[in-house]
């Protein structure tokens, strides 16, 4: 059932080789001055807080034919000359298809989810897997979020570079690379902040072997991960198994357990109260671990005694469940240090007219608010060889196909007339097409645009290296960078 979908699960349909999403050298550049944000070229409402100089430098990298859709009479411009000609979606010369991110929902949902989380006394780390786009990183992070979630080690490089101070790596890293890196950048940053999972005392093991050979000063943060059930994915099974992996990590001189964490959107055949009863069993696992004095042994960096015993941290939340997290992590009992209650939904920033569409627990509790759709992929008919067929010049290399396919929501003629899509489906994608059904008198004419609404947000961004940002009077006031 498409509802019971994991948003991670592989694809149904074959996939093609992928666009080159090369990723600019600059990002390599370190990040440890702030700068005011360039005026003219916000994401979303400008806020006027500091960001890192790596992320104002986002502006200087040139338009060429690497971004797709931006207009060829920009090749040369920078982004942010390009931005601050506030060209227009429609009539500024974008090629299409183009994929445009809208500025009020976009910011709609960062402060939804802003105020959720406070309304809750939940901390937010945002997963940045879903759009790996720095500039949205700050904008969470000015929206109140703690620090950012990230699933591999390449995506953490990308957050470090642009300045991301507390990382939370939703899974083990057994990398013995990626591990002599995070040791150096731990040693050399006090004020970074990382916490990852670990799920098996091998994993722990290794972990132990890589950051012994790279000489390790402090401690590396770890969280036991409870699997969401049998048959989930990647976790400890029973309670039995994540007290041998806190064993590992006691015996260990190179990490320090400080909770526990999971991910219920992975619960199999959920209901909310399948998914509740899993989240009591993270939160009773927390407190057994508690009580038997595992958590908060001693400071991160053993060269430095004013450094404290860290919170206990528990995390869970993905954005299909969040109203289940914030119930019952309510309920969590005093512990013996504070804890942090660390949600990390992703795929809300953009919400979707799909997959989440159907998921969001904002659908069953509607007094909190609604998130909005905030990405229209936007599609040139070229080609109506039938009274019955239409093909448009967008496919799998441009929209998200792994969940839903595209929903066709509009039709805009050349004059800006807009008419409603009634009779219009999108039945099947090829990599640069896709193919359209119209019914009985629909007049869609090659030539015309079409606007398509899409599901699963994490696998929309990454067909894109550059977004442009839209207002609703169709001004393009930015462009969203993404590191994939
Ligand atoms: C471990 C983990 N945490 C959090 C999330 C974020 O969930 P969502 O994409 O539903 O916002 C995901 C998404 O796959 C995940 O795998």
């Amino acid at each position: 059932m498409a509802a019971e979908k994991s948003a991670e699960q592989p694809a149904t349909m074959s996939a093609e080789q992928p666009v080159d999403q090369s990723v600019d050298q600059s990002v390599e550049r370190r990040a440890d001055q702030s700068v005011e944000r360039p005026t003219g070229q916000p994401v979303g409402k400008p806020v006027g807080k500091p960001v890192p100089e790596a992320v104002a430098r986002l502006a200087e990298e040139r338009v060429d034919p690497r971004f797709k859709a931006l207009p060829p009479d920009s090749d040369g411009l920078t982004v942010g000359e390009l931005a601050a000609q506030r060209r227009n979606l429609f009539t500024g010369g974008f090629t299409t298809p183009v994929l445009a991110l809208s500025a009020e929902r976009l910011e709609h949902n960062l402060a939804l989810m802003e105020q959720y989380a406070t309304r809750h006394a939940l901390t937010f780390a945002p997963h940045g897997k879903t759009s790996m786009a720095p500039q949205l990183f700050w904008r969470q992070l000015e929206h109140g979020a703690w620090g950012i979630t990230l699933a591999v080690p390449h995506q953490v490089r990308v957050a470090r570079a642009f300045g991301i101070r507390r990382i939370f790596l939703a899974n083990e890293l057994v990398d013995a690379a990626a591990l002599r890196w995070l040791a150096a950048e731990l040693d050399a940053d006090a004020d970074f902040r990382f916490i990852c999972y670990v799920d098996s005392v091998r994993g722990v093991q290794l972990m132990d072997a890589a950051l012994r050979a790279a000489g390790a000063r402090r401690r590396v943060d770890v969280v036991v991960e409870l699997a969401a059930g049998d048959g989930a994915r990647t976790g400890a099974r029973t309670e039995a198994e994540c007290a041998a992996v806190a064993d590992a990590v006691a015996a260990t001189g190179t990490l320090r357990l400080v909770g526990v964490a999971g991910y219920e959107g992975e619960v199999p055949e959920p209901t909310p109260e399948r998914v509740r009863t899993w989240l009591r069993r993270l939160v009773a696992l927390a407190a057994e671990f508690d009580a038997a004095g595992r958590f908060g042994a001693g400071p991160a960096d053993p060269a430095d005694p004013a450094d404290p015993a860290c919170d206990i941290v528990i995390s869970a939340g993905g954005s299909a469940w969040f109203d289940a997290v914030a119930d019952v992590f309510a309920e969590i009992p005093d512990l013996s240090l504070p804890v942090l209650k660390l949600l990390r939904s992703g795929a809300y920033v953009s919400h979707d007219d799909g997959h989440y569409r159907h998921l969001t627990p904002f659908n069953r509790v509607p007094d909190e608010g609604a998130l909005h759709p905030a990405f229209r992929l936007w599609a040139q008919v070229v080609s109506r060889p039938t009274p019955e067929q239409a093909f448009i010049n967008a496919g799998k290399r441009d929209a998200a196909y792994d969940l839903d396919l595209p929903e066709v929501q509009v039709i805009r003629r050349a004059d800006g007339t807009e008419l409603p899509a009634a009779g219009v489906t999108l039945h099947a994608l090829s990599d640069q097409h896709g193919w359209l059904r119209t019914g009985p008198g629909v007049d869609l004419q090659v030539g015309d645009w079409v606007g398509l609404g899409l599901s699963h947000p994490c696998t929309s961004f990454d067909k894109w290296q550059l977004i442009p940002l839209v207002a609703a009077d169709g001004t393009v006031t930015d462009y969203v960078r993404t590191y994939f």
